[in-house]
């Protein structure tokens, strides 16, 4: 299994590159990393922004670890973005993945992303608002796929969610996504798939399962977020925790689907009043677990 690390689980706690390096490689002995955009926040103004997010940059790659992608956390997730219920809304969303783009290249690093988006209570209601405004977003997409080629970028990063009022969330969802943006982007976009959001049972059912989402769309799947859960919500558990997803699942997964560069980025949120000093020893325990099932 090709592990990496999602940072969120630092978000608050080992702030600067320095800090956050030391953690990654010595503390934890990981050497590939996810940054959160919970770390510098794509919004902060450019030059300010630019240059926290090259000190982070700079110290891993120092330190010998490789970003190889940034992607949108918790604050990125509150809002609508590109499904937002109006035109400004929606505009807002667009240059947040903008900025994003533009701080990705400044770290030098290949490829962004975040969840597209969520549509308003009402308009998850309503079909045909769904798809006008689901046009829109495929537009965006491609005119910003431009956008980060021209900076630099090699692929943009779309992850599904197990929420019937935004999209893609299920299997099929995403999908259609990828086959209506195919051809027309001027990089690929591809799909980040959680393993939280793809097993949740209360929305998918019987397809809550890995199987179906590579059947679906296997071909379009360029790195997954890992996490413990229970099935029924969206845990973000570390593997020290009982659960349906156990290393020993991931590995037979990774062998059987023969993946080889699909990289498992360990996605763990834990609660902000939990102790740094407890923190560190769960990932340290948990990346543990999850290297002895290599
Ligand atoms: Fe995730
Ligand atoms: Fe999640």
């Amino acid at each position: 299994m090709k592990l990496g690390l999602n940072l969120s689980f630092a978000v608050k706690r080992w702030l600067g590159g320095e800090s956050l390096a030391r953690v990654v490689k010595q503390d934890l002995g990981m050497d590939i990393v996810q940054f959160s955009w919970d770390l510098v926040d794509p919004w902060w103004p450019a030059a300010a922004r630019n240059a926290a997010a090259r000190d982070y940059a700079d110290a891993f790659r120092a330190a010998g670890i490789t970003v190889e992608s940034t992607f949108g956390g918790l604050a990125s997730y509150c809002y609508n973005h590109f499904l937002a219920p109006d035109a400004n809304l929606r505009a807002l969303g667009k240059a947040h993945l903008k900025r994003a783009i533009d701080m990705t290249a400044e770290m030098g690093v290949r490829a962004t992303g975040m969840p597209l988006g969520s549509y308003s209570a009402q308009d998850a209601l309503d079909p045909a608002r769904r798809e006008a405004i689901y046009q829109q977003a495929l537009l965006a997409l491609v005119e910003l796929s431009r956008y980060a080629k021209t900076r630099g970028l090699s692929t943009l990063l779309i992850e599904p969610v197990p929420l019937a009022t935004e999209f893609p969330a299920s299997a099929q969802d995403a999908r259609r996504l990828m086959t209506d943006l195919d051809g027309a982007t001027d990089i690929p976009v591809r799909l980040l798939v959680d393993w939280g959001h793809a097993l949740f049972a209360p929305l998918f059912g019987e397809q809550a399962n890995m199987e179906h989402w590579i059947e679906q769309c296997g071909e379009y799947i360029d790195a997954w977020h890992i996490q413990q859960t229970d099935g029924q919500r969206d845990r973000h558990w570390n593997f020290t925790r009982q659960g349906i997803v156990t290393p020993e699942r991931l590995s037979a997964f990774w062998r059987d689907q023969r993946l080889t560069e699909q990289t498992y980025l360990i996605e763990i949120l834990y609660p902000f009043e939990q102790s740094d000093e407890s923190v560190l020893r769960d990932m340290q325990a948990g990346i543990a677990l999850l290297k002895q099932a290599v």
